[in-house]
């Protein structure tokens, strides 16, 4: 079984590829750089995939700058929305299997409950806007394709909310963390599992499709998950966490406060149950402090 991902040099894309090393599959990984991996030349791009006939695309290539996509849409939009939709049409056409992608960012993130993947969603920014038109354009392509929404997502090796806060408290410098948004931290090596998981089970002739949310359990707000990792450093931890709320700076692109996702369905089809975002976020800290 061919497997090609795009997006190898992400947080996503680089879990995924550690974590595939040594199974059977026969998995490539596609960086931006290389032929037929940039979504802005979408002609190559479908070059490579007539060329290597994949039997499963993994998108995890994005433009997930919300600030940059807010004021370049248009290079959002051919990124994460028309590009998917190629990707879709490829398996409509060879009957190949899409895993594909998205984000807690189509929701609006109003209210305190987890959303489901039957709430309905109304993105307030670019990049979510964009998310929520990939997601659109698989769907109506009727191919075997699983759309995995995704939060919080962070890989120790990436610049991010965790691997920033765990620098910035090493050194000695101060952390601005919102205490208004709410979210589940989900580590990339977890999702990479999930990803590999439904690759095997397609190669077993259980396809699973649809939507679904995939999230470590528990949640926090950006205040609390600094405490944590302030915690976890005990002494080490030389730098100030100051609490703030998302209103009191000016962000290019609106972002939704509530970005809880329900996970139920996943748990249900795959059989995994998420870690804490606790427990993920002790063994990243461990990794990271031995670095810096
Ligand atoms: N990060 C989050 O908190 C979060 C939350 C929810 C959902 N998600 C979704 O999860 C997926 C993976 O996210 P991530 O955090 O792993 O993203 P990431 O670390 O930002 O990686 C994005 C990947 O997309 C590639 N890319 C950017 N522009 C491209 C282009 N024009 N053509 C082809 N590839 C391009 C990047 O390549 P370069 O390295 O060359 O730039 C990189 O490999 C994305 O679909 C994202 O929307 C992320």
């Amino acid at each position: 079984m061919k497997i090609i991902v795009f997006g190898a040099t992400g947080q996503v894309g680089s879990a995924l590829a550690e974590r595939a090393r040594g199974k059977t599959q026969d998995w490539r990984f596609i960086a931006r750089n290389d032929f037929g991996g940039d979504f802005l030349d979408l002609r190559s791009v479908t070059e490579l995939l007539d060329r290597e006939a994949p039997d499963v695309i993994v998108n995890a290539a994005a433009m997930t700058e919300v600030d940059k996509a807010q004021t370049e849409p248009d290079i959002a939009t051919a990124i994460n929305a028309q590009a998917p939709g190629v990707l879709a049409r490829y398996a409509t056409k060879r009957g190949a299997y899409l895993i594909h992608l998205s984000t807690d960012y189509v929701f609006d993130g109003l209210g305190i409950a987890a959303k489901t993947e039957d709430d309905s969603i109304s993105p307030i920014n670019v990049y979510g806007k964009t998310k929520a038109i990939a997601e659109q354009a698989i769907f109506e392509q009727k191919c075997k394709a699983c759309v995995l929404r995704l939060t919080w997502v962070y890989g120790v090796n990436h610049p991010n909310f965790v691997t920033g806060t765990v620098k910035k408290l090493l050194s000695g410098q101060q952390v601005m963390a919102f205490e208004d948004q709410v979210g589940s931290p989900t580590a990339a090596t977890d999702i990479a599992e999930v990803i590999i998981k439904l690759v095997i089970n397609h190669e077993n002739s259980v396809t699973i499709t649809g939507l679904y949310h995939f999230a470590n359990s528990g949640y926090c707000s950006r205040f609390e998950c600094a405490r944590f990792i302030e915690k976890c450093l005990g002494e080490r931890a030389t730098g100030m966490i100051s609490a703030i709320q998302t209103s009191s700076v000016k962000l290019v692109a609106a972002r939704p406060l509530n970005c809880r996702l329900q996970t139920l369905k996943i748990q249900d089809a795959l059989n995994v149950t998420p870690r804490s975002w606790q427990e993920a976020m002790v063994e990243a800290v461990d990794y990271l402090t031995p670095q810096w």
